[in-house]
């Protein structure tokens, strides 16, 4: 195979949110469930309190791009008040990214509300959409132009399909309807808050994770069936929205979809079996501790796909949860490979730090650096030397 280059310019990171590695996030909806329907997260890598010394590290491994999250919960603790300290915290994350010479990307909303917003209907409800914007507003307003990269919403159209309708994620909803009307509300959401968020001097983009659907056997009619509806409700329907920047009139129609970029988050492809009892099953893998079965072609099948929305594309997440740090080498040089010759902005590779990985746990490791969750010694991988030097040019 013949080597390919960095191009100079082509943006090498890695990405992090708020509730997965900060620690006691006691206000947010998924703190309140943990324990009971979820894994502890606890004081997750605590990096609230050691954001400093891993944002050097991230720059002294040689990244040039940090994602993280502002945590709604900590700036918005209940309804109406606002945290001024938490939100000079934020900002000094920023300037500590800014100043190792790293560029921040920050997300909005990542997967994570307050306990008040949720106990209030949370997104199902349209007249609910203004108090995110009261946080946005608020938050844009504190980091001024400190910031070039916006990100809205992560994955608009996962996070209702796990919330509202296989009742995953807190709320624990499902509901078809529901998910529905979360995903019409997240989108009139993300509209609104680009107003508020845009400037001549940013970008403002939106997050779709894109996981392209297979049949598990390719003779099988209802797998075929199966993987069809899936790529429909997870990928093309969203994608289709933003291309035509119109909700559909089935969803009540109206324009939407406002973005400068898109932020593309890709980790594998989905194996889909019919259950008549289930309806469906995945099938999984080994290779992978969250099962997702590890396939770089699907990542340019995603890219080509999000290139129908018309706008510039950013690898905002890809990564692989593994003990096996060879594998996740491998992992990086095959997908980071497409994404150069694909000519996306850049590529953040996820996570920085083993962290909490939602429903999961402690237990799928995709950080660059072991964070052992019981000490919170950080030990870097060689994948982290591996990414880092790329992140400086060179060949794959
Ligand atoms: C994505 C999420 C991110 C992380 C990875 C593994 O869907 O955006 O928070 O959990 O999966």
């Amino acid at each position: 195979m013949s080597r390919i280059k960095v191009p100079s310019g082509f943006v090498i990171g890695a990405a992090m949110s708020a509730y997965q590695v900060e620690g006691n996030n006691t206000n947010a909806d998924w703190w309140h469930y943990e324990g009971d329907r979820l894994p502890r997260s606890g004081s997750a890598c605590d990096f609230w309190n050691r954001y400093r010394d891993d944002i050097e590290l991230a720059a002294s491994l040689g990244l040039r791009a940090l994602r993280i999250s502002i945590a709604w919960d900590r700036i918005m603790p209940s309804e109406g008040k606002v945290d001024d300290e938490s939100m000079d915290r934020y900002i000094d994350m920023v300037k500590e990214i800014k100043g190792h010479g790293m560029e921040p990307i920050i997300t909005l909303h990542h997967f994570v509300n307050p306990i008040w917003f949720t106990t209030r209907g949370g997104w199902v409800r349209e007249d609910n959409v203004k108090y995110f914007l009261d946080f946005v507003k608020y938050v844009v307003d504190s980091i001024g132009d400190r910031v070039k990269y916006w990100l809205t919403i992560n994955e608009i159209n996962l996070y209702p399909v796990l919330a509202y309708l296989l009742g995953v994620f807190p709320p624990f909803v499902m509901n078809m309807e529901y998910m529905w009307r979360a995903l019409v509300n997240l989108l009139k959401a993300n509209d609104k808050a680009y107003e508020l968020v845009k400037k001549p001097s940013n970008q403002v983009g939106l997050v779709i994770h894109i996981m392209p659907a297979e049949p598990a056997s390719k003779l099988s009619i209802a797998d075929w069936g199966l993987a069809m509806g899936m790529n429909y409700v997870l990928n093309r329907m969203i994608v289709n929205t933003l291309a035509k920047g119109k909700l559909p009139n089935w969803l009540g129609g109206g324009e939407i979809g406002r973005l400068d970029y898109v932020g593309l988050n890709y980790y594998a492809v989905a194996k889909v079996k019919f259950n008549p009892l289930t309806m469906g099953e995945l099938v999984t893998s080994r290779q992978n501790q969250r099962g997702w079965i590890i396939n770089p072609s699907g990542l340019k099948r995603a890219i080509r796909l999000t290139r129908k929305i018309g706008k510039p594309i950013m690898i905002t997440e890809n990564g692989i949860a593994t003990d096996n740090d060879n594998d996740r080498i491998t992992y990086i040089e095959k997908h980071l490979t497409i994404a150069i010759k694909e000519k996306v902005m850049g590529y953040l590779y996820w996570s920085l730090l083993d962290n909490y990985e939602w429903e999961m746990g402690y237990r799928a490791k995709f950080g660059l650096v072991e964070c052992d969750p019981a000490t919170l010694t950080r030990r870097p991988r060689g994948s982290a030397y591996f990414l880092g030097k790329l992140a400086n040019g060179g060949s794959i």
